[in-house]
């Protein structure tokens, strides 16, 4: 495990997201009030792209079926989405996001 610099704070505003691949892996990150937070960009569901849905509070709703997950834990919050999503840690250093990945 070690840590990955991917872009900038700048890039993604409070209550946003944006989706990054890193080392070939679809991951979106999310600025919440509370911090930051990240996740595959793969919806568990049927693979739609997290990122081209809607953040409300601390859940990310997929545009494809409306299923759901907590952001913070991955965890599957609303039907038809069963399995969590993977998360990925992250820190801000220097005004770069940076993610903990293998
Ligand atoms: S692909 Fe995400 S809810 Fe169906």
């Amino acid at each position: 495990m070690s840590w990955k610099p991917i872009g900038h704070v700048s890039e993604i505003a409070t209550g946003d997201m944006k989706r990054f691949t890193v080392d070939g892996e679809d991951i979106t990150v999310y600025h919440l009030e509370d911090g930051w937070y990240a996740t595959s960009d793969t919806c568990t569901h049927q693979d739609c792209s997290l990122s081209e849905g809607d953040v409300e509070g601390h859940e990310i709703v997929c545009w494809c079926h409306g299923g759901a997950f907590d952001i913070k834990t991955g965890s599957a919050t609303r039907m038809p989405c069963t399995r969590p999503v993977e998360t990925f840690p992250v820190r801000i250093q220097d005004d770069e996001i940076e993610l903990e990945i293998e």
